[in-house]
């Protein structure tokens, strides 16, 4: 194992604030850059500002050999699926994240059915209608579904282009404005159970889980309001059986990695089973190709073993020979702080004052920017407060405390983040 590492992060928000956190505790790694990172990061990483074209493979290729990376961590999916990956690996450098052709896992989402099928993996039933279908098509395809209609942009969408709903018109409304927009649309049986996201370091067909984690992902309190990337997270799950992340690994990431392997594209990075725990077990919602957002916030916070070890042994090819994950005992909470208008027009530009913003143990930055002697909000998604405890209840005590010791015009949070596992019902 390398001894002293160059790492470059590539992303912005807070999933790879996270990220560069956890990696510069690693005394393995000698020095972190982000590209382009974030104001909030220059205390953690050098950032790189002028590289924020991230699936601008050249720049990024430029960039790592500048600095003479020994491991490149891609955070989000769109330089993963624009092949950034490819473009570095075949420059000698390693890299934490799957290749263009592996990357389509999230990606297609029709791709991922194909490989769910061959491998042999619970998932919902779903039917594709293309740009240009004809209406009686469209209207025969939605008789199909319901009474619960899951609408979802097949192309990339980070999360946010899937419309859940029981209301006809609005998953109609959803079909035409993607279709309008030149994607397919994919159309599911909505699964039922409680939602658990599992990632797991895969390098082939070794696959080591992390902690498993539960986002919440509409926008407001008891589950109300439209969908977003993810309003708040918790890990672990005290609902879940004891075998649970082995079931998920044994029945979903595994057979997945093995039908990876036999296509010619071997998965190589982070593989997040989005997954909704009904009566006969985990069943796939969907696939990332990268760490989820904000739930890596709070897994992370409780990993104790090396994180940059982790990540090179995937990028390198050596999982199998990493010793087994250590993890905190007790719970950790990620409350996200949003601003005015989001998910469909968030504002931007407001000053954000509280005592613990430069403290990343508890806040991790995913839309700021700081000008004028102040951290302002720069996006969705604002901030990533993280809560600690020893029980779910400590923990989500811990990080509502330093929420209510933040504040931004307009900004919003749920306040039942962890809440109804707190309350223990979630039963399966
Ligand atoms: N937490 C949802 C996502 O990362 O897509």
């Amino acid at each position: 194992m390398m001894v002293g590492m160059r790492i470059l992060v590539i992303g912005s928000g807070g999933r790879e604030h996270a990220l560069v956190k956890g990696l510069s505790a690693d005394p393995k790694s000698t020095e972190i850059h982000a590209a382009p990172g974030s104001a909030a990061m220059s205390a953690l990483a050098t950032v790189h500002p002028d590289y924020s074209q991230v699936d601008d493979a050249d720049r990024m290729v430029e960039l790592a050999q500048s600095i003479a990376a020994d491991l490149v961590v891609i955070g989000p999916e769109v330089p993963l699926v624009a092949g950034v990956a490819d473009a570095l690996r075949a420059a000698g450098i390693a890299v934490f994240g799957p290749s263009k052709e592996a990357a389509q896992i999230e990606g297609s989402k029709a791709f991922a059915k194909d490989v769910m099928e061959a491998a042999g993996v619970k998932t919902a039933r779903a039917e594709q209608l293309r740009p240009g279908a004809p209406e009686e098509e469209i209207e025969a395809a939605l008789d199909r579904f319901g009474p619960q209609f899951v609408v979802k942009d097949d192309g990339l969408a980070g999360g946010k282009g899937v419309v859940v709903t029981p209301d006809l018109a609005a998953a109609r409304a959803h079909v035409d404005a993607v279709l309008a927009a030149g994607n397919p649309v994919l159309l599911e049986s909505f699964l039922d159970g409680p939602e658990v996201s599992l990632f797991c370091l895969v390098d082939g067909e070794t696959v080591v889980p992390l902690l498993p984690a539960q986002d919440h992902k509409r926008a407001y309190d008891n589950d109300e309001g439209p969908n977003t990337g993810g309003m708040g997270a918790y890990t672990p799950l005290p609902w879940l059986p004891e075998d649970g992340v082995q079931r998920i690994v044994d029945e979903v990431c595994a057979p997945v990695a093995k039908e990876m392997a036999r296509r010619g594209t071997p998965y190589s990075g982070l593989l997040y089973a989005g997954l909704a725990w009904g009566e006969e077990g985990p069943a796939v919602v969907e696939f990332n190709c990268r760490f989820g957002d904000p739930e890596t916030q709070a897994v992370l916070s409780l990993l104790k073993s090396p994180l940059a070890e982790a990540l090179h042994a995937t990028a390198t090819g050596t999982l199998s020979e990493l010793p087994p994950l250590e993890w905190e005992d007790g719970f950790a909470v990620i409350i996200v702080m949003a601003a005015e208008g989001y998910p469909a027009s968030p504002r931007k530009g407001d000053a954000i004052s509280g005592a613990a913003l430069d403290d990343p143990q508890r806040v991790l930055h995913a839309g700021t920017v700081h000008t004028d002697g102040a951290y302002r909000t720069a996006g969705g998604r604002v901030l990533s407060v993280l809560g600690k405890g020893a029980t779910l209840a400590d923990a989500r005590a811990d990080a509502y405390a330093t929420v209510d010791g933040i504040e931004f015009a307009g900004g919003f949070v749920r306040r039942d983040i962890g809440k109804r596992a707190e309350d223990g019902e979630i039963s399966l």
